[in-house]
């Protein structure tokens, strides 16, 4: 049985590169990603594919953000394809009409708090207020938590504040920005090993580049896999 806390971002250009990875990695890895940049690239499809033919769990990272109206509507239509979890921006507003959309499915949503690319001067430029990421961080990831969310996106760091919050309980965290023992970082600025993530309260941990860049995807898969491993062995 595979250990299903690794989530494999499947960041390729389209759903051809998608499938070929996918085979590639084999059975030891049963949950993947798909983004926004394979959408136009038959993402849709390869989703299905994936979670039909191949029995693998999805999550659809399409970030949505719009007046609930549409977030449901668009929620409802994706809920159809049986998909495993979808990520909305973590706006209350948002994450109500998500849930709604969701209903009667079991497309888990997930809520984004802060992107973890943008820092304070970022936010300075979006009206956001005043306050440190981190702090900000914790409060979003509360409020999406009270209007529905079945969890959030954090960063390692993140997890272990938002882990620490009793609101909490029972809600998922998965965490990108993950990157195995000697890897490059590339352009993720706040990184934790798979253990110290898993450890930091991830239920999930997501990797792209360290394993779809690799010259031997399933190798750099199992690597991932055997050190998430040792945090559950190594306590
Ligand atoms: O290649 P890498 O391991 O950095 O990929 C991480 C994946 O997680 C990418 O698909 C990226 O878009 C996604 N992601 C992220 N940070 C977020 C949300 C999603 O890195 N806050």
């Amino acid at each position: 049985m595979p250990d299903n806390r690794l989530i494999v971002a499947l960041d390729v250009p389209n759903a051809i590169a998608g499938l070929d990875l996918a085979k590639q990695i084999g059975p030891a890895v049963d949950f993947y990603k798909i983004g926004l940049g394979m959408l136009t690239g038959g993402g849709l499809a390869l989703a299905n594919e994936l979670k039909q033919e191949h029995g693998k769990r999805i999550f659809l990272d399409m970030k949505l953000f719009d007046i609930g109206a549409t977030v449901e509507a668009a929620v409802r239509g994706l809920a159809q394809f049986d998909l495993d979890f979808l990520t909305v921006h973590g706006d209350p507003h948002v994450v109500r009409a998500a849930k709604e959309g969701a209903a009667g499915s079991n497309l888990k949503i997930l809520a984004v708090t802060i992107l973890t690319s943008m820092d304070r001067s970022d936010l300075d430029a979006c009206l956001i207020q005043e306050g440190e990421v981190p702090e900000l961080v914790v409060t979003r990831a509360l409020r999406a938590f009270e209007a529905g969310a079945d969890g959030v996106i954090a960063s390692p760091q993140e997890a272990r504040l938002i882990r620490n919050q009793p609101e909490a309980e029972g809600r998922l965290i998965v965490t990108p920005g993950v990157r195995p023992t000697g890897t490059a970082s590339g352009d993720q600025k706040r990184t934790a090993t798979p253990a110290q993530a898993i450890k930091n309260g991830a239920n999930y941990i997501v990797v792209g580049r360290p394993i779809h860049k690799a010259t031997d995807p399933a190798a750099a898969a199992a690597a991932v896999l055997a050190e998430i491993d040792q945090s559950t062995t190594s306590t």
